[in-house]
């Protein structure tokens, strides 16, 4: 499918986006080991997370739709169903790496798949913490999957994570629930905290020294009622157009605004952007709250370390908010940008190069000076949503049309969102 896009005036609206991939992925998963009934609010629709329902439903676990909530029946831990055909993780890394953690730790062997983006991804980072608790995990060449995973009795351990990633944590962690003793992982830079929370929320105890978090095995999660707060990683399409875009301004409601999530709002804002953050409140022990965000001049910006992780899958609308920024922004420190969905970097320098515009790259990041005037051009998502999503964006503000290829990519995380994008923008 494409999707043509106008240069847009300006950018108005109230919105509300898609309910939060990372938590949704979690509230299935955490419901399906849970004993007891667990009911999602606002479980996000795209297709990752309906991936992770698959999964589960496969493994034996039931799974009912009314008219405003998912309502899980777990099974309680180690009470999976084997499943006689392969799982499909589709697109989703969480899906694969999470569910990983489970599958080590079931007395039955299962196939995880992926499609041709995921089986180019790395999983011998979740491999390898988890044969050193015991479990038996073939992978193909250079450890991709298809993942075969014989499921053993595993012990704890205490992990050092060499990547800053939730996935491997929540992993690690969602294993170590299936042991014996206290797992626990350390990680270089904090990275989103949504398991920790959501396990605490099913009333798994949690301890965290820092960089360390822990669980002790075996553990007993209680079904619970959970609100799925709206995407911050949707958002912050939104905040690029309304802050890029003259005499705009916007209200995203509902966003969750988890502190191991904002690196978009901080960042944005050390740019220039003016922001509110209105109405704040915790639901399901995470921070909710309406943004409100008008058009503001930005200035380039350096974005590197510890704040990587807090905004990695933002990073791809940021850089096309540096490409109207006065000034240059470096982004540093982000060399997982080239294991994503696609090689974002490269993703990055090909787009931008193809509507005109300059980027230098780097293995770990790029610089980008504007401002800049953009082309409209004809362009490739890579089957990246992310990267489909940011380049709708640029299009509103190019010189004539802009084509995006194999546009319904978006619909991994955000369906809804070409047309929420006409609905907002004035042209
Ligand atoms: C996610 C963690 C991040 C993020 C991904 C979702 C999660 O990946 O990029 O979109 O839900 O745990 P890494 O763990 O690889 O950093």
């Amino acid at each position: 499918m494409i999707q043509t896009i106008k240069s847009a005036k300006s950018f108005h609206g109230t919105v509300t986006v898609p309910g939060d991939k990372s938590i949704s992925h979690r509230a299935l998963m955490f419901g399906a080991i849970a004993r007891g009934e667990t009911i999602i609010t606002n479980l996000a629709p795209g297709k990752d997370v309906q991936s992770t329902r698959h999964c589960i439903e496969q493994l034996g676990i039931k799974v009912q739709t009314d008219k405003k909530n998912l309502h899980v029946h777990g099974a309680g831990l180690k009470r999976f169903r084997p499943s006689d055909k392969a799982l499909s993780a589709g697109n989703s890394g969480t899906t694969m790496r999470l569910i990983s953690g489970i599958l080590a730790a079931q007395p039955f062997t299962s196939t995880l798949t992926g499609d041709a983006s995921l089986s180019r991804r790395p999983m011998d980072r979740i491999i390898k913490p988890l044969s050193q608790m015991g479990a038996n995990i073939q992978a193909g060449p250079g450890g991709t999957a298809p993942l075969k995973i014989l499921g053993k009795k595993l012990h704890p351990i205490h992990y050092h994570s060499p990547v800053a990633s939730a996935q491997v944590k929540s992993c690690v962690l969602l294993a170590g629930l299936h042991t014996e003793g206290v797992t626990s992982v350390t990680e270089p830079a904090l990275s989103r905290d949504h398991s920790e929370r959501l396990l605490q929320a099913f009333g798994v105890p949690i301890t965290r020294n820092d960089l360390t978090v822990a669980v002790e095995g075996p553990a007993r999660l209680q079904g619970i009622s959970i609100l799925v707060p709206g995407d911050i990683s949707a958002a912050a399409f939104w905040m690029v157009a309304a802050c890029l875009l003259p005499n705009s301004s916007i209200i995203i409601q509902d966003v969750g605004i988890n502190p191991t999530r904002t690196g978009i709002l901080s960042s944005l804002e050390q740019m220039g952007c003016e922001i509110n953050i209105n109405n704040e409140r915790v639901t399901g022990g995470e921070p909710v709250a309406d943004l409100m965000i008008r058009s503001s001049r930005l200035r380039g910006s350096v974005i590197e370390g510890n704040m990587i992780p807090q905004l990695v899958d933002e990073i791809p609308i940021l850089a096309v908010a540096a490409l109207f920024a006065d000034g240059v922004t470096h982004i540093k420190d982000a060399k997982e940008l080239r294991v994503k969905e696609t090689d974002r970097i490269a993703a990055l320098e090909k787009n931008i190069r193809l509507m005109g515009g300059e980027i230098e790259t780097f293995n770990d990041g790029f610089t980008i000076k504007g401002p800049q005037k953009l082309k409209g051009a004809v362009l490739n998502s890579f089957g990246d949503h992310r990267i489909a999503m940011a380049f709708a964006v640029a299009g509103l503000f190019a010189d004539g049309e802009t084509v995006i290829q194999n546009a319904e990519c978006a619909e991994i995380s955000y369906p809804g969102f070409y047309h929420d994008l006409r609905m907002l923008s004035y042209v």
